[in-house]
């Protein structure tokens, strides 16, 4: 796969600069004026905000007290695709601007920047996938969302972390093969709860990817009471160790009703916020993505995500740039499978 090799190393370079001269810091009343700045755009450009919870908790604040919204990915695309805005801003990865543009086609989506991409859309390039699902016919194609329009115009299904399982579970009962892509610990993990016959493509988000089971084995020594919650897309042998599987909004529900006051999350710690708000008497610990000799215990943030900031939100509501396109063939293909999942209602 020279493409994605390229494509990646791409990607890790342009990380690599956005943070050797990151946003400077600001002070509180800086901040402050920033933040009155976006909110008076907001206004005169008929704009909201969308945001993921593992944007910087003053995204995700100025998100929600402006009227737009703070949740995980399936939910950022029903709120994008019923709001009566004219412009949205999509603060997120690509796939979360360009899922926001395939469902309001009318709207104009702005992002902070188009370089915050995700591994997982990297790692499943149109023309390879393609070629894989031409080999088999017979099969079902079940997308994740972290792809590329051109991806998702391919699939029959588009879901999420949310509905992956439902989903399956439906297709399974109609006696359906399927093809699953990109994440294969979160295919893994549907695999083994549904019982489904998938073939999976071999991609992984590289931040979930870092969870470490044996030093989770050893922090749960520490903490022999706490509960732990796992994102589905980290290894398996992590997944097996969780009191609770789920998406990022799946995790902040169990953080609230849980009766356990300390709890060890593995997911991007940027969830903490509202994690947080949720559950504000309980402790929450960040999963270990290192081994012992580490001195790094957890760097669970997604470097892509991490590129959202104030600074280019504001620069993106007043210049108008840089706003997602996408070519309406594929749009309106990529539609198709999207709205499958918008309207699926567990059976
Ligand atoms: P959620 O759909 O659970 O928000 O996950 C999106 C994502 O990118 C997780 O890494
Ligand atoms: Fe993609 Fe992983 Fe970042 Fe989520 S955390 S956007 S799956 S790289």
């Amino acid at each position: 796969m020279s493409s994605t090799i390229s494509e990646m190393d791409r990607s890790r370079e342009i990380i690599r600069d956005f943070w050797s001269s990151p946003a400077p810091a600001l002070s509180a009343e800086e901040q402050q004026a920033l933040e009155q700045e976006i909110c008076d755009l907001l206004v005169a450009q008929d704009a909201a905000i969308v945001a993921h919870y593992y944007t910087a908790p003053e995204i995700q604040a100025l998100a929600e007290r402006s009227g737009g919204c703070v949740s995980d990915s399936l939910e950022m695309a029903r709120f994008g695709r019923d709001h009566k805005a004219s412009t949205l801003l999509v603060a997120g990865v690509r796939f979360m601007g360009e899922t926001a543009k395939i469902l309001s086609p009318e709207k104009r989506i702005l992002m902070p920047t188009l370089e915050a991409t995700c591994s997982l859309d990297l790692g499943c390039p149109i023309d390879e996938f393609s070629a894989f699902c031409d080999q088999h016919p017979e099969r079902e194609v079940v997308v994740y969302a972290n792809t590329s329009a051109a991806v998702k115009a391919r699939a029959d299904w588009v879901v999420t972390s949310s509905i992956a399982l439902d989903v399956v579970r439906y297709l399974k009962a109609e006696g359906k093969q399927l093809i699953w892509a990109p994440d294969r610990h979160l295919g893994n993990y549907i695999q083994r709860e549904t019982g489904a016959d998938m073939i999976l493509w071999d991609s992984e988000c590289i931040v979930h990817d870092e969870f470490k089971a044996k030093a989770l084995e050893d922090l749960k020594k520490v903490h022999p009471h706490a509960a732990i919650l796992v994102h589905p897309e980290s290894p398996q042998a992590v997944v097996e160790m969780a009191d609770v599987v789920g998406s990022t909004s799946q995790l902040i529900a169990a953080a609230e009703r849980l009766e356990t006051d300390t709890l060890i999350v593995a997911t991007d710690k940027a969830i903490f916020y509202k994690m947080q708000q949720a559950a504000p008497d309980k402790t929450l610990i960040e999963a270990p993505t290192a081994g012992n000799g580490a001195t790094c215990r957890s760097c669970a943030h997604c470097p892509w995500m991490g590129m959202n900031a104030l600074q280019n939100i504001r620069d993106a509501l007043r210049d108008g740039r840089p706003e997602i396109l996408v070519d309406e063939e594929i749009r309106q293909q990529a539609e198709v499978s999207l709205g499958r999942m918008l309207t699926f209602k567990a059976r």
